[in-house]
């Protein structure tokens, strides 16, 4: 993404061109960025053997896997049907794993039948496994009592959270192996989402090497997803090739005592989509009320929800207009309640100065590359927008169609 002539470009194309050849609203992705980011992340970890999982809850998109997967990536799954397109484009079973919660035991079949490790976030996960398949291979999540994250709702380590098994249990765990002759291989932790702290990062690691080292017939240690990024101009974003060098050390140093070079695995999401993907949207209306200037796009919460679930900001820019007069404006979409609104922080709608929006307009919402699409819906009868990818050589190509009536009442019957 860049600007030029005043505009918002991505490639040779500019937003206003994609708009008006695909419509608006439309998902845009950068193959650059998407690979960028895969490369960085993986220069930073000089630890090998070394496995990057990608957490494709983060944008499922087949053709964003593909080129994942082909810069190295793995995946991290929650769902059988996460496992069986992980599957589809083309990775093999060892490079998947499954960390579902609350799994029922036809889930967890169909990813452990498939050659998936199934890594088990509480106790009744791995005794119904252990039962149902004695001998299986498999891995735990372990709470290790430190959580964070950019929103309560996206903390998952501590004792208000529903995820992993207390590290305190590990006596349970090691009983349950025993009892079903479960072949433990793996220790995993994650403990939130959007942390751009290191330093919880590595308390957390601490504690679930403090697990590992007391298990016997390791293969990996997976320290999980998190890894946050600067949505804001002034945030501090986490110094990652810090951040690799001390857990590579760290890691090495651990598996020099444990005996044996275990895998270092880890398993972002955001950090690899997040800034590959911007929400294009076309602005129509113009309000005031005595106490905001709302400005009104065909998008909305259901194609994005962060702003409206977790009070998260999003860099807003006219894409039509970068630079130019700047008004205090609230940006609203189009669905049916107040809360629809993406200029939002953690005290709920907030003014936010950019260029000055004039009904035609287009409106580029950034980093939306991650939990955007995939956490959308088709609330209020509004199809989800289509997704382009541009390739690297500035090659447009449609990763998914325009949704249609047809497709959201294809299952009514
Ligand atoms: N591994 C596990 C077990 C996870 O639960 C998650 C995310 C990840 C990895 C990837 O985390 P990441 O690297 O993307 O932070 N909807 C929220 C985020 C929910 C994350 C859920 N789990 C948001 O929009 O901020």
């Amino acid at each position: 993404m860049r600007t030029a002539a005043n505009q918002l470009y991505f490639g040779p194309h500019s937003a206003a061109q994609l708009c008006e050849r695909y419509g608006t609203p439309l998902y845009v992705y950068e193959e650059e960025i998407l690979r960028r980011q895969a490369r960085e992340l993986v220069g930073c970890f000089s630890y090998r053997p070394f496995r990057v999982h990608y957490a494709m809850k983060a944008n499922f998109n087949p053709a964003i896997l593909r080129i994942l997967h082909e810069e190295g990536c793995g995946a991290d799954t929650v769902s059988d049907l996460e496992v069986r397109l992980g599957l589809e484009v083309g990775m093999k079973p060892e490079e998947i794993i499954f960390t579902g919660d609350n799994s029922t035991d036809e889930e967890m079949l169909a990813c452990h039948d498939q050659g998936v490790i199934v890594n088990a976030g509480s106790l009744s996960q791995l005794d119904r496994l252990g039962r149902l398949r004695p001998g299986a291979r498999v891995s735990v999540r372990i709470n290790p009592d430190v959580g964070a994250g950019h929103h309560s709702h996206c903390i998952t380590g501590g004792p208000h959270t529903k995820f992993g098994i207390y590290h305190d249990l590990l006596p349970e765990i090691l009983a349950l192996v025993q009892r079903h002759r479960l072949a433990l291989v793996g220790i995993h932790c994650h403990i939130g989402t959007g942390i751009l702290d290191a330093a919880k990062f590595l308390e957390a690691m601490d504690i679930t090497l403090g697990v590992a080292r007391k298990v016997p017939g390791l293969e990996f240690v997976d320290f999980g997803g998190g890894l946050g990024i600067a949505y804001r101009e002034e945030q501090q974003p986490l110094d990652l090739r810090e951040f690799g060098a001390r857990v590579s050390r760290h890691f090495e140093k651990f598996c020099g005592e444990y005996g044996k070079p275990l895998e270092l695995k880890i398993e972002p999401g955001r950090f690899l989509v997040c800034q590959a993907g911007t929400l294009l949207a076309r602005v129509n209306t113009l309000k005031d009320t005595p106490a905001h200037h709302f400005v009104g796009c065909d998008t909305g919460f259901n194609h994005l929800i962060r702003p409206m679930a977790y009070g998260s900001y999003h860099r807003i820019v006219n894409a039509s207009r970068v630079e130019g007069p700047q008004r205090q404006s609230v940006l609203c979409g189009n669905i049916c309640e107040s809360g629809d609104v993406f200029t939002q922080s953690s005290e709920g709608i907030e003014d936010r100065l950019v260029s000055e929006f004039r009904a035609g307009d287009v409106v580029a919402i950034l980093d939306a590359g991650a939990y955007g699409m995939s956490m959308s819906m088709q609330y209020n009868i509004r199809p989800r927008p289509p997704e382009v990818l541009v390739g690297q050589d500035g090659g447009l190509r449609v990763i998914r169609r325009r949704e249609t009536y047809e497709d959201i009442m294809a299952g009514y019957v």
